[in-house]
């Protein structure tokens, strides 16, 4: 870790200590949705808050044929669409797509590079970029190794000047497996350092996410209590509404394991689950984060079936429209068993965590969206109010809301006005939209900041996916050899198959509805 570049993730909302230096972002598969929807919008938006560093460049490099013109009005088209400020201010757009070029070239033909290179000097000369260079790897994963190799073979890798860095941005997903993340590890760390190197999850950009870190250490009360003798079980719930979006030929062959529980929900699990890091330091963090993913009970692959449900949804209603099944969506096998919905147990084998369950549950096209953290707290020791007076009495929770309607609630019995004892179970809460009145930034505006900044803290190192894909690859390999679930068997516009809240209630406990 660089030290001089080491910032603290709870700086949010102060004023920004340092500007980044200047420098130019390479997009390999400019041409893809995910430049158009995230990176660009979110580029824009940094541009729109005076965060970019001067002469910041953005060079799209991709197979199409495209003119710079061209590829700028596309790029604006995709701002216009997607960014969370529009429309476009066009005085803003004029200067910030000075900066924008395209670069035509194929992923396996070196000379392509050369000229990249060229093009990343010329911005150096003309727009002052100091050989600063940060290379984002947005195409389909398979091209992954073959760019890594080709920047090295061009010694794009290399600091271009003296005193000047390279680092590379990599998308998910990080391997399909615990045997081909490590492969990709190792291949990328032949030409790149570990601290050039920036394995992004969006969701560690979400603010609600870094919140986590706050309430947990920036707060006397709850640490106390983060633990084993007071809570009784944590749930963590990532539901959509939204099917897959025109992606099957990549859904397909992912799933939802892959696709959500291996990086963005036990990123939300590690964070909960951590212990005090020593600093707010991007390996102070990360080294207590890969402590509790590694603290994982080992899945026997045999024994799948006791911690996991598979779903995947037949046509239904989802808001009020009718929606196809997903085998019936576009690019999908009509006979597919990729799973669009799981759930599954996990267990932290420490001493802060011993014998608390964590249930996990992700779904495409269920009832909405929301992403929730639930923290179940155990029933008091000695309860005095029974029967009638606390029928409707819940245990705590704290409810933590990622999206939509951020914020923090916790669950608390009180008294009903009037002459009896009663009890009911009230909220006490916060919400981002009252409290702060302020727009929360996308999760990319931060990471891509964070990069230029040489703060990893919100990335993931090594280490770190590799523990997340050790639990998940066994569940894969136990799915692999076990009977094949019925298929489709929850409907869409529900939350999940019937087994879902049978695999709950055979714990005695039950789903809490976010
Ligand atoms: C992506 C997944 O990583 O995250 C998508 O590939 C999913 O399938 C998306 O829809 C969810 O992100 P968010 O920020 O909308 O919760």
């Amino acid at each position: 870790m660089q030290s001089a570049t080491v910032t603290n993730p709870l700086r949010e909302g102060l004023p920004q200590e340092r500007t980044p230096a200047p420098c130019a972002m390479v997009i390999f598969g400019a041409s893809g949705d995910l430049t158009r929807r995230k990176l660009m919008p979110a580029l824009y938006n940094l541009a729109l808050e005076g965060l970019l560093p001067p002469g910041f460049s953005v060079v799209g490099y991709a197979r199409r044929d495209l003119e710079h013109g061209t590829f700028r009005s596309q790029m604006r088209e995709g701002v216009n669409q997607f960014s969370r400020r529009r429309p476009v201010d066009p005085d803003m757009w004029e200067v910030f797509e000075q900066g924008i070029s395209y670069v035509q070239g194929t992923f396996e033909d070196p000379g392509d590079y050369e000229r990249l290179g060229q093009e990343l000097r010329r911005l150096d000369r003309e727009r002052g970029t100091q050989g600063n260079r940060i290379y984002y790897l947005a195409t389909p994963p398979d091209c992954y190794e073959t760019i890594v190799d080709n920047l090295g073979r061009a010694g794009l890798n290399q600091p271009a000047e003296p005193g000047s860095w390279t680092r590379l941005i990599v998308e998910k997903p990080f391997g399909r497996d615990l045997q081909s993340a490590r492969a990709l590890n190792d291949r990328v760390l032949r030409i790149f350092e570990e601290e050039q190197v920036f394995r992004i999850d969006h969701y560690l950009g979400k603010e609600t996410v870094q919140n986590i870190l706050a309430f947990r250490f920036a707060n006397g009360i709850f640490e106390p209590i983060w633990n084993r003798n007071y809570i009784d079980n944590v749930q963590i719930t990532v539901a959509e509404s939204i099917g897959i979006e025109g992606r099957g030929a990549y859904y397909d062959q992912s799933g939802a394991l892959r696709d959500m529980v291996q990086n963005h929900m036990l990123q939300l699990l590690s964070v909960i689950a951590m212990e005090p890091p020593i600093a707010f330091e991007a390996d102070a963090v990360r080294d207590e984060k890969v402590k509790a993913l590694r603290a994982i009970r080992q899945v026997d692959p045999a024994r799948v079936d006791e911690i996991t449900v598979r779903g995947q949804y037949s046509a239904g209603w989802v808001g009020g429209q009718p929606v196809p099944g997903y085998r019936e969506e576009p690019n999908v096998d009509p006979n597919s068993m990729t799973e669009t919905f799981v759930a599954l147990k996990l267990f932290i084998d420490n001493w802060r965590w011993a014998g608390v369950p964590f249930y996990l549950r992700t779904g495409k096209r269920m009832p909405r969206r929301v992403t929730e953290i639930a923290i179940q707290f155990k029933r008091v020791p000695h309860p005095l109010f029974r029967g009638a007076a606390a029928e409707s009495l819940e245990p705590n929770v704290l409810a933590i809301r990622i999206q939509p309607d951020e914020g923090i609630s916790l669950k608390i019995a009180a008294k009903v006005p009037g002459p009896q004892i009663r009890l009911r179970s009230v909220n006490m809460g916060f919400l981002y939209g009252t409290s702060f009145l302020v727009e929360s930034p996308d999760a990319y505006e931060r990471l891509l900041l964070d990069c230029m900044l040489g703060d990893s803290t919100l990335f993931t190192r090594r280490d770190e996916t590799e523990a997340a894909w050790r639990p998940i690859t066994a569940i894969l390999e136990g799915w692999a050899e076990a009977p094949p679930p019925l298929f489709p068997n929850y409907e869409a516009g529900t939350w999940g198959p019937p087994e879902a809240d049978e695999f709950l209630a055979r714990d005695g406990r039950e789903w809490r509805r976010p």
